[in-house]
């Protein structure tokens, strides 16, 4: 926890006055939004883009002002968490289910910043199941194709129930054998009618900074 406060609080140090912000989703954005929040509340003048409903609501809560993504040309500045990034600064996200807006929202930023702590670096990805974002309309269809690529789905629920992202749609979370082919993972996932967004960001980010037990640690990309 101590390591991803840190990292988050510490990516709020690029934050400007005027900028358009995406707040990114999870446990170490939360620590990055809390901030802004004082921030904000210091007088900071920022407008935020939420990649969540969890994390509109803590926008909300904090008191810093939204606009939705299509109110604005481009985002200035996105700061987001990771589940595993690789040294070529390739990453999984969606472990929180909020992969379809991150994408969108780290697409259309002009400079992104992922937060994490030092359990996010791997070597190579793929400890972390792959999640993907498909249409509920004919699901067990694209399930099947992603079973014939041998890509392990598994639908992700709550309990017994199927999960359900902030689009309306399912998540499949996939156990691809390592070492990632991470290209040739995406490109066929693309591919496939029914898949609407992947968890594999692919180098899009500028700069990641990661909490460890002395401090922080900067790395631009
Ligand atoms: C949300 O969908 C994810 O992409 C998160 O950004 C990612 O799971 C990191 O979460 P934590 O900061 O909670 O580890």
């Amino acid at each position: 926890m101590e390591q991803k406060r840190m990292a988050g609080v510490k990516a709020t140090e690029y934050i400007k006055d005027g900028m358009i912000l995406g707040l990114g989703t999870g446990s170490t954005a939360y620590y990055m939004i809390e901030r802004v929040g004082e921030m904000v509340k210091k007088g900071l003048k920022i407008q935020a883009v939420a990649t969540s409903e969890s994390t509109t609501r803590l926008a909300n809560q904090f008191m810093i002002p939204l606009v939705s993504i299509d109110e604005v040309k481009e985002i200035d500045l996105v700061i987001d968490g990771v589940d595993e990034i690789d040294p070529d600064f390739n990453a999984i996200k969606g472990g929180g289910g909020a992969l379809f807006r991150e994408k969108m929202v780290a697409k259309v930023a002009k400079e992104v910043i992922w937060i994490m702590d030092s359990s996010k670096t791997v070597d190579a990805l793929g400890a972390f199941p792959l999640p993907v974002e498909i249409l509920p309309y004919g699901y067990q269809h694209i399930m099947a194709r992603l079973e014939r690529l041998q890509y392990n789905p598994k639908l992700r629920r709550n309990n017994k129930e199927i999960y359900i992202t902030d689009n309306h749609n399912y998540i499949a979370d996939l156990w691809i054998e390592k070492p990632l082919k991470v290209k040739e993972v995406e490109e066929k996932l693309k591919n496939i009618t029914g898949v609407l967004e992947t968890g594999l960001f692919l180098n899009l980010c500028d700069r990641i900074i990661i909490g460890n037990d002395t401090g922080v640690k900067i790395i631009e990309n």
